[in-house]
């Protein structure tokens, strides 16, 4: 079979955020998952970069929106790499392909006479792009943005999207799968029971340039949702393409609830007016909050996907962001939470049945996989059960987006693989010569348990998988490990092979210094006396948090000889105000990877916010003080942490 997975295209006016990341962790995880089950995929994310929100963005970092917005997609690319999710296509709709193919379905549209001019007025939502109806607001404001929309009139083309209202409706009913979780498929329903107005699909070129120019009227280019929705379809060669062939009938779309009405209303009957079936299916799933707020650029209060990475771990992030949110529902990200699950589920559970059970494979059986042998007894006839049901549940689940649910069941078998050692009680075996057999098979099967584990695991976290199954020596046996159709059973784990030492998979957090905001007033007796002999100890000098971070502006600070105001680009931006005027000229700082010490309280220098140093070296030649700032000797990505 083939699949075809999409993420939303996000908007380059901010970098990307822990709801971005869950919505391509997803995605990725998804298609690993039916590549294992041996079926064709191809996983599609991007980056949607037209229309007010993006210029706005541009002007604010003084830059043109193109290189501007090369750089945000930059961003979203790198971060993706670093959550190891491996898109087979990552579209922008400035590609030149992109904006072609939506010139054409314009002109297409246009001339079947679903598209027509028309003067309008309304309430406009910039952070949705879109106009709201009166229903939708909440005390007059936008309940997303919590800003209250503009009152717009003006003349405009619209799309006739009330034509195929009860087309869509009708593909709606007819197909149960079209639109889940179910309270999406009904909210959807409930909102098309109401006449559906038509879709003002242009802006005027007077009011916004950054966009794609309708093909017959270059007044006007088209509003963000006809740009943006069309990447589904430019991204896999639409209309000549093989694999638009292959696979658009395939199509399952990935989003959040934010985006419900466009995916679930516009791009239907968009697909309808253009000719095509619609997509297969719309998987909707809620927010991540923080204090039953929504996490999100407009108010503030994101969690940084390479943060949590370098705190927690990259498979660790995966494993939490599936664990812990119901597709479908919303969940409240915590740090505290992101711990328990690696101390409890990663380290304790998993980490310690994989190191226990090889660790006894080389003191039992010098690091050679054992065969098993005698009668099965009762413990193991109950984790061959679990394993068995395991693997169904699994797929079961892993089908439906319900990644929670696939992942208890895998821990169901941790648990009893870790029960079953202490009812064999391995090292008992060990000392009687006449137990050989059973010792043998008890390691079996907790070889074949963890061979399943590694199996299943990998779709959401594929370099611990890698890990266990080089552990397990098993690298070559591809059939056993990669796949689900020739590996997905019980039995097949086979004897001889030869087993290498391995390191734990997952160190444990210290909940003592798990987040970074120590407060270093308050440093205890131990931290006095140190200091008095002028020695600080590790774990003093690893309060201070030193990152490489590139400059990306710098300006002479007013009325100061020595103050340079430098915006420099770690994992995020941030102002420094430097003393460095009298070293650099601002041209030779652009572009420079310097040491930023990144856990300073922010302090306001001549009115400016600093929020950090850098680091220098300090010398006095012939008479002068002269500052070099401390660079690293090859180029890294910024935001490194300096150990
Ligand atoms: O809407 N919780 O882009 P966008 C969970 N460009 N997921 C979240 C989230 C949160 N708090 N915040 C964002 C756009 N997301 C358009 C899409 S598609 C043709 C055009 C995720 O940058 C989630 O997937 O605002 C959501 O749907 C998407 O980011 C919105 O990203
Ligand atoms: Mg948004």
């Amino acid at each position: 079979m083939t699949a075809y997975i999409t993420t939303p295209i996000y908007y380059v006016n901010a970098q990307p955020h822990l709801g971005h990341a869950y919505t391509t962790i997803v995605a990725d995880t998804y298609s690993r998952y039916r590549r294992l089950c041996g079926d064709t995929v191809r996983f599609q994310t991007g980056t949607d970069e037209h229309g007010d929100k993006i210029v706005e963005a541009a002007e604010k970092e003084n830059k043109q929106p193109q290189e501007y917005v090369d750089a945000v997609s930059a961003m979203f690319r790198q971060t993706w790499e670093l959550l190891k999710i491996s898109p087979d296509n990552f579209i922008r709709t400035t590609d030149p392909v992109h904006i072609r193919t939506v010139q054409h379905i314009l002109q297409k549209v246009y001339e079947q006479g679903d598209i027509y001019f028309d003067e309008y007025s309304g309430l406009y939502c910039k952070g949705c792009e879109r106009f709201l109806t009166e229903k939708e607001l909440v005390d007059g404001n936008c309940p997303d943005h919590q800003t209250a929309p503009r009152e717009i009139t003006e003349q405009n083309y619209f799309f006739r999207m009330s034509k195929y209202q009860q087309q869509l409706i009708d593909h709606i009913q007819e197909n149960p799968e079209f639109i889940t979780p179910e309270r999406y498929r009904n909210e959807v329903l409930s909102f098309l029971s109401e006449p559906l107005e038509d879709l003002c699909i242009s802006r005027p070129t007077s009011r916004l340039t950054w966009g794609i120019p309708l093909p017959f009227d270059r007044d006007f280019v088209t509003y963000v949702w006809f740009d943006a929705l069309i990447n589904y379809l430019t991204g896999i060669g639409y209309p000549d393409g093989e694999d638009f062939q292959q696979y658009w009938e395939v199509a399952e779309h990935l989003i959040a609830k934010d985006i419900l009405k466009p995916h679930a209303i516009y791009w239907p009957t968009m697909l309808m007016a253009i000719g095509l079936k619609p997509y297969a299916k719309l998987h909707v799933h809620g927010y991540w909050n923080v204090d039953d707020t929504k996490m999100s650029k407009s108010i503030g209060n994101v969690i940084r996907p390479a943060e949590l990475v370098e705190q927690y771990g990259r498979d660790e992030l995966r494993y939490f962001v599936l664990r812990e949110m119901s597709f479908g529902l919303d969940s409240s990200f915590g740090h505290d939470a992101v711990i328990a699950r690696k101390n409890s589920d990663l380290a304790n559970d998993l980490g310690n049945l994989f190191s226990r059970s090889l660790a006894m494979l080389h003191k039992y059986c010098g690091g050679v996989a054992p065969s098993p042998g005698g009668q099965r007894e009762p413990s193991d006839i109950l984790l061959i059960e679990t394993a068995e049901h395991m693997l169904a549940d699994y797929r079961k689940y892993m089908q439906i987006f319900q990644f929670h649910k696939g992942l208890q069941a895998v821990w169901e078998l941790v648990s009893q693989a870790n029960k079953f050692i202490v009812v064999n009680e391995p090292w008992a075996l060990a000392k009687d010569e006449t137990k050989r057999v059973r010792l043998d098979t008890v390691l079996y099967n907790l070889l074949e348990s963890l061979r399943l584990l590694a199996l299943t695991i990998s779709p959401v976290m594929p370099e611990t998988a890698e890990k266990m199954v080089r552990g397990l020596g098993l690298q070559e046996k591809t059939d056993l490990t990669l796949s689900l159709t020739s590996g997905g059973r019980w039995g097949l784990f086979p004897a001889g092979v030869s087993m290498a030492q391995t390191a734990p998979l997952f160190p444990r957090v210290d909940v003592g210094e798990k987040i970074k905001k120590t407060d270093s007033s308050k440093a205890g007796p131990e931290t006095k006396k140190t200091a008095e002999e002028g020695l600080i100890t590790f774990e003093q000098f690893k309060k201070t948090e030193l990152r490489v971070a590139e400059i990306i502006s710098a300006e002479a600070v007013e009325k100061s000889d020595k103050l340079m105001l430098l915006t420099v680009q770690a994992h995020e931006q941030r102002t420094i105000v430097a003393g460095i005027a009298e070293h650099y000229s601002p041209d030779e700082l652009i572009g420079m990877q310097v040491i930023l010490v990144a856990n300073m309280k922010p302090a306001r220098i001549m009115g400016l916010r600093s929020e950090g140093m850098l680091l220098a070296a300090k010398s006095v030649e012939n008479g002068r003080e002269r500052l070099v700032l401390t660079t690293v000797s090859a180029p890294v990505p910024n935001g490194s942490s300096v150990a």
